[in-house]
């Protein structure tokens, strides 16, 4: 699998294993499970979860589905909510969510979204736990332009290494400018939602004629197209959640798809990135 190489050097994947919602459902726990170790061992190493996730349900899940493999062999990703993201509670929120997925540090904590809390001291909460060794390294999440313009100011040392932002061929807004601005300050992409949540962020996407045609002629879903278009340029990772083992074969295989100049022209004329600033998508 095609990797990416983070600021700090760690390759990781360019296709992680989203968990939203996973480990809601009793009944479809061990399905679940069998999804993930299947996606880990197709290469997607990379698992995004969250405290917020069913209130730590999703990280109790992943550190069961993680405990039969060497920890160095995966790399994990945990978010803080932004009312834990300063002084006082940082620190716990990260401690309580090591616990749950029964592991010593996070390869990747990332700022969920920007709450009332001065970045400023959000930047030095994280580089707390990163001098503790809570965590290796530290993102964000959900922060647009103007946003991550003013983080640069405080992270002197370039210590952050993605932003997790919704992208898909449906919702491309940040093509317009916060990509290209992560790009010259090699800040990975990691997209989230890039099936647009099986569609139902855009009706008649997985339905789309010129979409079938084309995941037709690769001998391919629709969601494989999707996510091969997703992953199409540098520094970008995507995180498909699916509690499926099948779905997850499908989506590990995606990486293999190379498309074609005309057929990225094709999705262009259907899904064009907008030519001019729109707000960040957010879910
Ligand atoms: N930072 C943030 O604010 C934020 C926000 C949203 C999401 N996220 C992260 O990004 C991850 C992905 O986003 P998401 O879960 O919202 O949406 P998504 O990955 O775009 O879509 C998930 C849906 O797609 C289906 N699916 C997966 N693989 C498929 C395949 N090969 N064919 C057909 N359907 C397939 C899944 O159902 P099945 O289970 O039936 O396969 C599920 O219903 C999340 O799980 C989470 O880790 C982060």
């Amino acid at each position: 699998m095609k990797n990416v190489t983070l600021l700090n050097g760690r390759s990781v994947p360019c296709m992680g294993q989203g968990t939203w919602y996973l480990g809601d459902n009793p009944s479809t726990r061990e399905e679940e499970i069998k999804a993930l170790r299947t996606g880990i061992e197709s290469g997607m190493t990379l698992i995004d979860t969250a405290e917020m996730y069913g209130n730590g349900r999703s990280e109790c899940l992943v550190g069961e589905a993680i405990t039969s493999y060497n920890r160095e062999d995966i790399f994990l990703v945990s978010k803080v909510l932004p009312q834990n993201a300063g002084k006082q509670r940082m620190r716990i929120a990260c401690e309580n969510s090591l616990k749950r997925l029964g592991v010593d540090t996070l390869d990747l904590y990332l700022y969920h979204w920007r709450g009332s809390i001065p970045l400023r001291e959000t930047v030095e909460e994280l580089e707390k736990l990163k001098e503790l060794g809570m965590i290796r390294d530290w993102g964000v999440s959900n922060l647009d332009i103007d946003d991550m313009e003013e983080l640069s100011k405080y992270d002197k040392k370039n210590h952050c290494q993605v932003n997790q932002v919704l992208y898909h061929m449906a919702s491309r807004g940040i093509e317009y400018s916060l990509l290209p601005w992560m790009r010259k300050q090699k800040i990975a992409l990691m997209s989230y939602c890039p099936l647009a949540q099986a569609g139902s962020l855009k009706r008649g996407l997985f339905t789309n004629k010129t979409l079938n045609e084309i995941a037709k002629g690769h001998d391919a879903t629709v969601a494989q197209i999707l996510l091969a278009w997703n992953i199409r340029g540098e520094g970008t990772i995507a995180i498909p959640r699916t509690g499926k083992m099948e779905h997850t074969l499908e989506n590990a295989k995606a990486t293999t798809i190379n498309l074609s100049k005309e057929e990225l022209e094709l999705i262009d004329s259907i899904y064009p990135a907008p030519n001019h600033k729109v707000w960040l998508d957010m879910q």
